[in-house]
């Protein structure tokens, strides 16, 4: 495994930036507490709350539901909540681990759900980093000018590959999804990206069957070999050196102090990492978002969610700094600009 961080010097020539102009996240109403999971495996509420934060997470149950039914129910939600017609949105990208299917892609998938026709969309897979990958790439299609409204969805159902008889996984995941809709602007945005990977971290946190090197059989379903694994506290070391290597990097390149940071927008693995995160940028705990206790750690799912969570509460050129971290390993953070004032809390954010 290197040990070195290789981070692109990518900071960005361009005149019209990529702004998130709108935010909207869906959870399945049925919710997984920790007192159930007591009684599904040998753990306890007090366990789970003081080792990752995580006090509930929503389920989508329902057969039939996929990832792309959160994923169409956020995107829904963007398009009505902006006021953008199916019709003007060209181009739409789903970050996700959890595909509904090898192929069509999810993205696919969602765009005929919400009646989006003819216009390119794809699905990006780097775990817990997908989202952050995702709105890296969209971010590129708007500097050029190829494209004008872009939907940036970040879903997945972890329930899906998650074995509910191992206690060191179980209690780590939920389901939901978030959706961003970015167009162009030219004063608020994007304004850095950092992605970065390094597929030796596969051995500590892999789904061993179901894909091309080991196909799915009775003996590897019976084996139980199409979960999730993870080595906790190996992942656990790499966590909390690359989150905090990607945000301090973004603060070091973009001259940015702490106090000029409005919000930390990590990814939600587990409370500890999120606080490690922010002492290193010198960040307060009232300046990062946190949602891990209502939903677990959703994996491309939980940046959107946090945004639209907080919505209420962000106001135009706040500066913000998403970090992520996740299988393969992959690692990543963006360094944007918000481009408008949060609704009222009230009314659409979720924010407590
Ligand atoms: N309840 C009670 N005890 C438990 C549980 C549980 N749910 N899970 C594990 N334990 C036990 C272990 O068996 C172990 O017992 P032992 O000492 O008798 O062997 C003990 O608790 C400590 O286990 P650790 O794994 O060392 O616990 P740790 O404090 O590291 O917490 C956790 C585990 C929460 C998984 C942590 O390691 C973590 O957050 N890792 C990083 C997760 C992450 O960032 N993943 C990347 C994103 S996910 C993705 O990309 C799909």
């Amino acid at each position: 495994m290197t040990k070195q961080v290789k981070m692109p010097k990518a900071a960005r020539k361009t005149s019209i930036r990529a702004a998130i102009t709108g935010v909207h996240g869906y959870v399945p109403p049925d919710v997984l507490t920790n007192a159930e999971l007591a009684r599904l495996v040998d753990t306890s509420d007090a366990w789970i709350v003081e080792r990752t934060g995580i006090k509930e997470r929503h389920i989508l149950k329902g057969k039939g539901l996929g990832t792309s039914h959160m994923g169409a129910e956020a995107v829904r939600g963007l398009l009505k909540k902006t006021g953008t017609a199916p019709a003007d949105v060209d181009l739409l990208i789903c970050a996700t681990t959890t595909p509904d299917f090898v192929f069509p892609s999810t993205a696919n998938l969602i765009c005929d759900m919400t009646d989006i026709r003819g216009i390119g969309s794809f699905d990006v897979q780097a775990a817990c980093s997908g989202f952050v990958y995702a709105l890296t790439i969209a971010a590129q299609f708007i500097e050029t000018g190829a494209h004008r409204k872009i939907v940036v969805v970040g879903a997945d159902k972890m329930s899906a590959i998650i074995d509910y008889t191992d206690r060191a996984t179980c209690v780590l995941f939920g389901d939901g999804a978030g959706a961003v809709l970015l167009e162009p602007n030219r004063k608020y945005g994007i304004i850095d990206t950092l992605i970065s990977s390094d597929g030796a971290g596969m051995k500590h946190l892999h789904q061993k069957a179901g894909g091309s090197r080991m196909p799915p059989t009775a003996e590897t379903v019976a084996k139980r070999l199409h979960y999730v694994h993870q080595e906790g506290a190996a992942v656990y070391k790499y966590a909390v050196a690359r989150m905090a290597d990607v945000a301090t990097e973004l603060m070091k390149r973009n001259h940015l102090t702490a106090d000029m940071i409005d919000w930390l927008v990590p990814h939600q693995a587990n409370n500890r990492i999120i606080e490690a995160t922010a002492e290193r940028m010198g960040l307060p705990p009232e300046r990062v978002m946190v949602t891990i206790h209502k939903y677990g750690n959703t994996t491309a799912g939980t940046i959107p969610l946090c945004l639209w969570d907080y919505e209420g509460k962000l106001r135009t050129g706040d500066r913000l700094i998403l970090a992520a971290f996740g299988g393969g390993f992959t690692w990543g953070g963006v360094y944007l600009t918000w481009a408008y004032d949060g609704p009222s809390p009230r009314s659409e954010s979720r924010a407590e």
